[in-house]
Parts: C-alpha cells; sequence; structure tokens
C-alpha cells in the first residue's frame, strides 16, 4: 500500500484557510474519524468505495498508510482541525473577528477589571526607566476568552471582603488566564493563625491546622490529608502531605536506578556550586526541606490541587510560588545554579508546551547550572522518537542519565521512567 500522506496543515496555518477549503476539510475530517473509530476494514473501504469525497481524498494525496502511530498522529491532526474549525465557525457566527481583538477588548474593559488593568497616565517623564508614559498591568491575554469568568473573578466590594472563590481563581489560572489582574479586597484569612514552628524543626513538621483556610478543599484539616493515600480515589500527589511516610525518605538514597539522592547529585559539581533554584511542581515542598538542610535555597512552584499546598509549603518555613506549569519561569536569564522537576514534567503535558518549557529551564540556569529531571514518565517508544532527541535538541549536557521501566501500574501497560541531571554548557 502506498504510504505517501499528506497530512492536514498546521494549526500556524489554517487561520488563512478559505471556507470552501474549510467546509471540505470538515467533511474530510469527519469521514476519515468515522473510518479511524468504526470496525470495518479502512483498507478495504478505501480501495472499495468510489464516493466522490474519497475520490477528492486520493485527489489531495491523503492515503493512509494504516500502522497505529500514524493513525495517533493522523488523530490528533484532525482533532486540532475539528476544534480550529469550530473556534473559527462559532467565531463568525458571534462576532466579527477583525473587530475583536485585544485592543478593543482592553478598551470595552470597564469598572473594576478597567481600573486593575489600566491604562494609566504616568507623571510626564517621571519613569524614564520604564520607556513608557502609559501604565498598564499584566494579564493573561487568554482572559479575554474567559470574559464571563474573570468578571465574576473581579466583582466584589471594594475595600471589603474578598468572595470565597479560589478555586475560581485557579480555573482560570489553570486555562490561562494568568497572571490574573490584582484586586481591592481582604482575601479570608484563617480563623485562628498561631505563630509558624521556627526552623528548623518546622522543616519535618505537620503545622498548625488553624493556619489555613480550608473552604475550597474536600479535606478539612491535616490528618485527613495525610491518610488520604490511604483511601481510594487518585489525588495529586497522593501522599506527600504525609511526612513520616515515602516522603521523608526521597532523595536520601541513590539506588543505583531512577532514584538519584540529592548527596550524588551535589558530587557532580564542585562544593558549594549548587546555591539557588527552583523545584517545578514541587508538592509540599519536601525537595526544598531537603536541600534547605543543605543550606541551599529552592523556591517550589506549586497549584492548590484539592489540597493547601501553598499554605503548607509555607507553614515550613520554605518559599511557594504560586504559578501554574504553563507560566513562563519569573526568573532572569543564567540566574539559577539548579532547576528540579519530579513526576510533572511528562507526557502528559502537550510536545510543543514541553518543548517550550525546556528552553525555558535551560535559559534560566546559569552556565555549568544543573537541569535534575527526575523520574519523568512516559510509554517506552516515546523514549526514543520523542523525549530523549527533544532534551537532546535543546542542548544539554548529559551529566546522568537512566531510564527504566516504571512499573506502579503494573507490566502490561509499557511506561517508561527516565531520571536524568543535565548540566547548561559553560560556552
Ligand atoms: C463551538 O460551539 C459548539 C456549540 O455551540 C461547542 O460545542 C463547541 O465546543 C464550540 N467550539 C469551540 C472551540 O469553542
Ligand atoms: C468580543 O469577544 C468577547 C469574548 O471574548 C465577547 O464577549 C464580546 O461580545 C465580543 N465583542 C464583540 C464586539 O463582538
Ligand atoms: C470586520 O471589521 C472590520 C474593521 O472594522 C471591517 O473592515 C470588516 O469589513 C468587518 N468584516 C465583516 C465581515 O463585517
Ligand atoms: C478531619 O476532617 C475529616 C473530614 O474532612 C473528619 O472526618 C475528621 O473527623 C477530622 N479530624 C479531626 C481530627 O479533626
Ligand atoms: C525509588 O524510590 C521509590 C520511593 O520513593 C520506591 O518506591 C522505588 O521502589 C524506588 N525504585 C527503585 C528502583 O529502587
Ligand atoms: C549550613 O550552615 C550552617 C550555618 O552556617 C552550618 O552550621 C552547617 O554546617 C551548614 N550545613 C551544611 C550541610 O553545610
Ligand atoms: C533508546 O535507545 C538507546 C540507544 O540505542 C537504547 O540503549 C535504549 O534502550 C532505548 N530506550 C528505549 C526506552 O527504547
Amino acid at each position: 500500500m502506498e504510504t505517501k500522506q499528506e497530512l492536514p496543515p498546521k494549526p500556524d496555518h489554517q487561520q488563512n484557510l478559505g471556507l470552501i477549503k474549510l467546509i471540505f476539510l470538515f467533511l474530510s475530517t469527519n469521514l476519515l474519524t468515522i473510518l479511524l473509530f468504526s470496525n470495518f476494514d479502512p483498507k478495504l473501504f478505501l480501495f472499495r468505495a468510489n464516493s466522490p469525497l474519497l475520490l477528492e481524498l486520493k485527489s489531495t494525496q491523503s492515503d493512509l498508510s494504516l500502522n497505529q502511530v500514524q493513525i495517533k498522529l493522523l488523530q490528533s491532526n484532525l482533532e486540532t482541525t475539528i476544534s480550529l474549525l469550530n473556534s473559527h465557525l462559532n467565531k463568525s457566527q458571534k462576532y466579527n473577528t477583525t473587530e475583536n481583538n485585544s485592543f478593543t477588548w482592553l478598551e470595552s474593559l470597564k469598572g473594576e477589571l478597567k481600573l486593575a488593568i489600566g491604562p494609566h497616565k504616568l507623571p510626564l517623564g517621571y519613569s524614564p526607566n520604564l520607556r513608557t508614559d502609559i501604565w498598564q498591568s499584566p494579564i493573561g491575554l487568554v482572559c479575554q476568552l474567559l470574559s464571563d469568568d474573570l468578571i465574576r473573578y473581579m466583582t466584589y466590594e471594594i475595600g471589603g471582603k474578598c468572595p470565597s472563590d479560589a478555586a475560581l481563581a485557579q480555573r482560570l489560572m489553570l486555562r490561562g488566564c494568568e497572571p490574573l489582574p490584582r484586586r481591592r479586597c481582604h482575601s479570608k484569612s484563617p480563623a485562628r493563625y498561631i505563630d509558624p514552628t521556627p526552623l528548623p524543626e518546622s522543616l519535618w513538621q505537620i503545622p498548625p491546622e488553624t493556619n489555613v483556610v480550608w473552604d475550597d478543599y474536600t479535606c478539612k484539616n491535616y490528618s485527613c490529608l495525610v491518610h488520604r493515600g490511604e483511601r481510594p480515589g487518585s489525588y495529586d500527589c497522593k501522599d506527600c502531605f504525609n511526612l513520616d511516610g515515602r516522603e521523608n525518605t526521597r532523595w536520601l538514597h541513590d539506588d543505583g536506578g531512577i532514584n538519584f539522592s540529592i548527596d550524588q547529585v551535589l558530587k557532580l559539581v564542585s562544593p558549594g556550586m549548587i546555591r539557588i533554584g527552583l523545584d517545578i511542581g514541587g508538592g509540599t515542598g519536601s525537595f526544598a526541606a531537603r536541600m534547605r538542610e543543605q543550606n541551599i535555597t529552592i523556591v517550589t512552584t506549586t497549584m492548590n490541587f484539592d489540597g493547601p499546598f501553598n499554605s503548607f509549603i509555607a507553614s515550613r518555613g520554605l518559599v511557594p510560588v504560586y504559578l501554574t506549569v504553563g507560566h513562563r519561569l519569573p526568573f532572569f536569564d543564567s540566574t539559577l545554579d539548579l532547576v528540579h522537576s519530579m513526576h510533572v514534567l511528562s507526557n502528559w503535558i502537550p510536545g510543543p508546551v514541553l518543548e517550550f518549557l525546556l528552553y525555558d529551564v535551560y535559559r534560566v540556569l546559569r552556565p555549568g547550572g544543573l537541569f535534575w529531571l527526575d523520574r519523568f514518565f512516559c510509554m517506552k517508544t516515546q523514549m526514543n522518537e520523542t523525549y530523549a532527541p527533544m532534551v537532546y535538541k535543546v542542548g544539554f549536557n548529559r551529566l546522568r542519565w537512566y531510564e527504566g521501566r516504571k512499573m506502579d501500574r503494573g507490566e502490561r501497560i509499557n511506561e517508561w521512567y527516565l531520571s536524568a541531571v543535565l548540566q547548561k554548557p559553560i560556552n
């Protein structure tokens, strides 16, 4: 069978397609979807049938090579096409897209939202460093697409109590509305805040639970969170609130396999050369706690996925940063000695997003700085087809690299782990 194929155009080029082409694509993608997901043998169908659409398909050289990988690729391209089509059709139905640009959106803002974002006039010549006389506060561009929720978020009594809407704020951030605008209201304080535990005792102690606003979470106290790993159900960072369990042993022992120890990783560079760094998606902050014991300062990014991760890290005497994985790292180029991430950077992140992220990690690392990619997981075939080449392409040197089978979801699933210590080249 012929294997030559032409996938639907990439999203970037999609914008300019004429309506006829769009409709053709729409019909043909749906047809292909039917082909791909129905039970009959597509090979037979392609050769037997003589519908005009199929002939057209042939004429656009969309012959399918029907092995699994290509079908998957095709499927994801088709899904992109369909969703772009939907949004194209939705937009043209609702409003004139030329008119509805960010500029007119900013102009159309009202009330508190308008005041929060600006523009505001700066005193003339007052701030030469800014190179502008207009102050415009940052807000995620995607917020524009989430206007209803954004307006709800910005609706409150000025100077009063903020609504109990941490979940709404997080939802906005996770959908790309980041940063959020500032607000002029008081977020809820914990009811009976008591002094935090001093360092270093605070590092491995469950903090006072009166120091948390529990409204947004299923659990209403730390004992519930500590034991949630024992209950059925899937949670993010299932047992990482239990500081006496597995959390307490992580990064202490180098097993020559997927588990690297902090000791061994630090030995890869001269003593004292790792001083400051970042842990991306660092759960309850235990990596930063272990590093703090080495007198190394690590800030930890984390979201509050049904648990007060940020409050917990702060109570341990460590620095939480409330930022999604999608956000550009808020550090200047070539500044950090170390970036670490366990589990979070893995194959669930769309390929292009992950590649941009890896370049961003490279950017913030100083020359000679280390990127400890800790237990990245993907399917076995993806390792050499996609991810190892991606890491290689970004330009890190490999100091340690270990691949091994991931067994925790059973042997039948052919998942693979990668732990690596990568170094940003000096030159
Ligand atoms: C377009 O609108 C339809 C129906 O209103 C909806 O199901 C679909 O999700 C929308 N697509 C996008 C991309 O917004
Ligand atoms: C512009 O887009 C927003 C959605 O982001 C919509 O609510 C608004 O009505 C549109 N404005 C015009 C003039 O079409
Ligand atoms: C959309 O708006 C632009 C700018 O106002 C205008 O030039 C164009 O003709 C409009 N398009 C439609 C389809 O109304
Ligand atoms: C903790 O909260 C759970 C429900 O979230 C409750 O069942 C349990 O009794 C609470 N335990 C303590 C010690 O307050
Ligand atoms: C690595 O450490 C985890 C606990 O953090 C443990 O469950 C696992 O068995 C270890 N892997 C190996 C290969 O020793
Ligand atoms: C950390 O710093 C303290 C105070 O300077 C020092 O006493 C301690 O030995 C250091 N610990 C390590 C592991 O370097
Ligand atoms: C990837 O390729 C390397 C070098 O050929 C090989 O040693 C390794 O086993 C491969 N990994 C996987 C997961 O297939």
